[in-house]
């Protein structure tokens, strides 16, 4: 067997996409509607959010906290993994902007995870302060680069041990290898990678989907 790994092509991400369960009507919906009330349209893609969701239900996660929730659809998305809310199944995502979580409230609430995710407004870092330790058993990071070694710091202490700790971009918008990258936040993104591999009790590894998602569990 060989230990090289496949250079990994536009083709081969549009082949992995015709092979995963794509987004329903609903989703599909709040898309347009987003872009069509000017929010930036930088969610996950369909098949990260399939992965997402095979790792949730993989470990049995009840209770998972998201920093960025732009429109609502990953956090939707992830709760339609969990448990229903009577056995515990919950998504609390954090956004900075009013505008998006106006957006995201209103279309939770028509959607059919309505009761499972709670949206809470604020800066990232000052939200996770206010959360309990071992209360979450997965984070998802998906905001401000320059905010992620904040944000990792604290999920360190509010993820179970044992817990996964997903963080969005990885790959920098596509810049992360380039000579001169034109994204302010290239520099953000590469800083925090190499902290994700150092960081002791810490689990990862980057896998290329979307752009680059660190997949990591909380070991200590
Ligand atoms: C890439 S989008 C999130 C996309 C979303 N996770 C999805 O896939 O559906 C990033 C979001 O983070 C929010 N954000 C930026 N800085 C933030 C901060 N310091 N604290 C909380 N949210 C922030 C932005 O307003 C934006 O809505």
């Amino acid at each position: 067997m060989s230990s090289s790994s496949t250079l990994v092509t536009a083709e081969h991400f549009a082949y992995v996409a015709a092979h995963t369960r794509g987004e329903d009507a609903f989703l599909l919906e709040l898309k347009a509607a987003a872009v069509a009330a000017g929010i930036p349209a930088i969610w996950i893609s369909a098949e990260q959010s399939s992965f997402m969701q095979i790792l949730l239900k993989a470990a049995g996660a009840k209770d998972v906290i998201e920093v960025g929730t732009l429109a609502g659809l990953s956090a939707i998305a992830m709760a339609r993994a969990l448990p229903p809310e009577s056995e515990g199944g919950r998504v609390r995502t954090i956004e900075l902007s009013d505008k998006h979580a106006d957006f995201a409230e209103s279309w939770i609430a028509k959607s059919d995870v309505a009761g499972k995710v709670d949206v809470l407004r604020g800066a990232g870092a000052d939200v996770l302060r206010t959360l309990a330790d071992d209360s979450a058993d997965a984070a998802f990071l998906d905001a401000d680069k320059s905010g992620y070694p904040t944000y990792l710091s604290e999920c360190m202490r509010i993820v179970k041990k044992g817990g996964l700790i997903l963080v969005d971009n990885a790959f920098a918008f596509g810049q992360l290898l380039d000579d001169a990258p034109t994204d302010p936040e290239v520099g953000a993104v590469r800083k925090f990678n190499d902290l994700m591999a150092e960081t002791h009790g810490l689990h990862g590894v980057i896998v290329p989907i979307g752009d680059g998602l660190w997949v990591s569990v909380r070991e200590a």
